[in-house]
């Protein structure tokens, strides 16, 4: 199934948020507001946003205060990108020129704290001390993973466990911040809270392997972003712990000391494309999918429910 018609249910009040997007570039000094233009310009897929509508329609939807907060939740999804892009010195993403490469490192930074603090803002405006708390939390939990992301860079004795704590952490995090927040607003039960932060783990930690398989197996056309860049960055994510697994003898094992990289990442990423790994990760993927909708069932039978379990399956479909 197709983005488009999963959001149907939602989509006049993603429309609301696009609009509230908007608005955050309206400020005073005009360099600020060109950047926040551009950083903020809808041509991201909007899931994060998307799921914290859907997850407050299963109770009292309180239409004002989830859209500040599904605003939030992309301003900071969009805060995360700025900072990786300058970390990671990409230039292309969302199929356009990064703001570290446009402008500079600098101005990429800065502009990545502005997001971050208009989210807190926008957060704070719907007085929810949850979400309030909830949004601190996860600045925290990105932040810890991003870290440990960077001082495990080349580290090739890194246990799977690491390597699903960090995607909990970099990108599971804000998918339960979506969904938990959403419930919140909308006076959902503790229980139905849990549900919902439970498919937002399961399906962040499946969105995270998915988007590492498709750092393998994509192009940067399709991707709208550089594919092969992870072991580039020495970022060592399942495609490449099972090919040292499976093959003692890879590249990868070259990759710290070799005088032609590019070469050994161009072998190592052939190598998985000619094995089962490709298939083994989607395997993985699909099963916190299918954990992700285990719960659903415990909420009440709104149409939001199918667009919850449809969005699971689009997730190793996805090409970008
Ligand atoms: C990219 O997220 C960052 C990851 C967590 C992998 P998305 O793939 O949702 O990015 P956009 O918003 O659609 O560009
Ligand atoms: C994204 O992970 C995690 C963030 C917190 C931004 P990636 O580093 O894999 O994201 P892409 O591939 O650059 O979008
Ligand atoms: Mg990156
Ligand atoms: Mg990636």
């Amino acid at each position: 199934m197709q983005l488009d018609a999963i959001y149907t249910p939602v989509q006049d009040d993603l429309a609301r948020v696009e609009a509230r997007l908007k608005a955050v570039s309206q400020v005073d000094f005009p360099h600020l507001a060109e950047l926040l233009d551009y950083s903020l310009k809808s041509n991201g897929k909007r899931i994060r946003p998307v799921l914290t509508l859907i997850s407050g329609k299963f109770y009292d939807y309180d239409l004002d205060n989830l859209l500040s907060m599904a605003t939030a939740v992309e301003i900071m999804h969009t805060a995360t990108l700025v900072h990786d892009d300058a970390i990671d010195k990409s230039s292309v993403r969302r199929g356009r020129p990064t703001v570290n490469a446009v402008w500079n490192d600098e101005k990429a930074i800065l502009l990545g704290d502005y997001l971050f603090a208009e989210a807190g803002a926008m957060t704070a405006s719907t007085n929810n001390l949850r979400a309030i708390k909830l949004f601190a939390e996860t600045l925290k939990t990105i932040s810890s993973g991003e870290l440990n992301q960077a001082y495990n860079a080349f580290n090739l004795k890194q246990s799977r466990t690491q390597y699903f704590q960090r995607v909990a952490q970099k990108t599971a995090a804000l998918f339960c911040m979506a969904t938990e927040s959403g419930a919140a607003m909308s006076q959902a039960p503790e229980e139905a809270i849990q549900v919902l932060n439970e498919y937002g783990y399961n399906l962040g930690v499946a969105f995270q392997i998915v988007d590492d398989i498709l750092d393998f197996i994509g192009t940067k056309e399709e991707l709208g972003k550089p594919a092969g860049s992870d072991l580039a960055q020495g970022t060592i994510t399942l495609p490449a712990m099972l090919l040292m697994e499976r093959y003692p003898d890879n590249p990868i094992k070259r990759l710290m000391d070799s005088n032609d990289r590019q070469g050994e990442i161009k072998r190592a990423i052939e190598m998985v494309r000619n094995s089962l790994i490709i298939q083994e990760c989607y395997q993985v993927a699909s099963d916190y999918c299918d954990e992700a909708c285990r719960g659903l069932e415990l909420l009440p039978d709104k149409v939001g429910r199918q667009s919850l379990i449809d969005l699971a399956g689009y997730i190793t479909i996805r090409k970008k």
